[in-house]
C-alpha cells in the first residue's frame, strides 16, 4: 500500500495525525504532490519530514514560490511565503531546507502512476477542473481519453479537494463511501485533497491510498485549534487561521 499526500502547508499537527494513521494502515511508501510549506506556522519540522519520510517529494506552487521568489500570491500568500523563507534560510549546511525544496521536480513517474502538484499540462501551477461543474467534468472525462498516454492514473494535488474522476464519471468520496476500485489499465485522475489546508468545507486532514486496485480517501481530525494558536502567534495573517476552522 502506498499513500499519497499534497499540501501540507506547514501544519504540523495535520500531518503528525496522517503519519501516524499511514504507519497503522502499513503503508509502504508516501508519496508527496508538493506544498509541504506556505500558510502554516511549522515550515522547518514539516520540510524535515518531507526530507525524512516522504519517497516522493515533488515542487509544489509554494515550493516555487519559496526558492525563486516569484509568484502571483494572494497578500495573506505572499507574507506568508516571506516569512517562511526567513525562517527556512536561517538553516544552512547539509541540511538546508531551501536546499531541499530547490531540488524538488515537478512530476514523477512511478510505474503507472504520475505524479504532479497541479495537472498534466502545467504540473506545478494548473488546477484540475472542478467536480462540481458538469462542463469541466466533462472536460476532464474527455482529458483521460485523449490526453492519458503513458500512464493510467494522475495523483494531482493543488486544489485542496479530493475526488476521483474515471471515464465514469466524476465521484467526490464522503464518510459512507470513500473507496473505489480502478480496474487495472483504466484512466482516471485522483485528486487526494490537502493534508493541512481542505478547501471543501471538511477541516478534517485528506490524503488518499492505493492498494493495487483499490482507492481509498481519508479523513482524519487533528487539533485545529492549536495550529491556528500558532499560525497567530507567528504574526501571519488570522484569515490562515480562521479557514483552518472552516475548511476554505
Ligand atoms: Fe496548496
Amino acid at each position: 500500500m502506498i499513500a499519497i499526500v499534497s499540501d501540507l502547508h506547514a501544519n504540523l499537527e495535520a500531518a503528525e495525525v496522517v503519519m501516524s494513521h499511514c504507519r497503522t494502515l502499513g503503508v509502504k511508501e508516501i508519496y508527496c504532490l508538493g506544498d509541504v510549506i506556505g500558510y502554516g506556522p511549522d515550515p522547518l519540522a514539516l520540510a524535515r519530514l518531507a526530507k525524512s519520510h516522504f519517497a516522493v517529494s515533488l515542487m509544489g506552487n509554494h515550493e516555487e514560490a519559496l526558492v525563486t521568489g516569484k509568484h502571483r500570491f494572494n497578500p495573506h500568500a505572499a507574507k506568508a511565503i516571506d516569512w517562511t523563507r526567513t525562517a527556512l534560510s536561517s538553516v544552512t549546511g547539509p541540511d538546508s531546507p531551501m536546499a531541499f525544496f530547490k531540488e524538488r521536480q515537478p512530476f514523477v513517474l512511478k510505474g503507472n502512476l504520475l505524479l504532479v502538484h497541479g495537472s498534466i499540462y502545467d504540473p506545478v501551477h494548473d488546477y484540475v477542473d472542478e467536480p462540481e461543474n458538469p462542463v469541466e467534468s466533462q472536460q476532464m472525462i474527455e482529458t483521460l481519453n485523449r490526453d492519458f498516454s503513458g500512464f493510467d492514473i494522475c495523483f494531482a494535488g493543488h486544489n485542496h479537494t479530493p475526488f476521483l474522476a474515471t471515464a465514469v464519471g466524476v465521484m467526490i468520496p464522503h464518510d459512507r463511501h470513500r473507496s473505489f476500485r480502478i480496474p487495472k489499465g483504466h484512466k482516471a485522475y485522483v485528486c487526494v485533497g490537502s493534508v493541512g489546508q481542505p478547501r471543501d468545507h471538511d477541516t478534517r486532514a485528506s490524503f488518499a491510498t492505493l492498494d493495487g486496485e483499490q482507492l481509498t480517501f481519508h479523513r482524519l481530525a487533528y487539533d485545529v485549534k492549536r495550529t491556528q494558536a500558532k499560525i497567530l502567534s507567528a504574526g501571519l495573517s488570522p484569515f490562515l487561521a480562521e479557514r483552518l476552522g472552516e475548511g476554505i
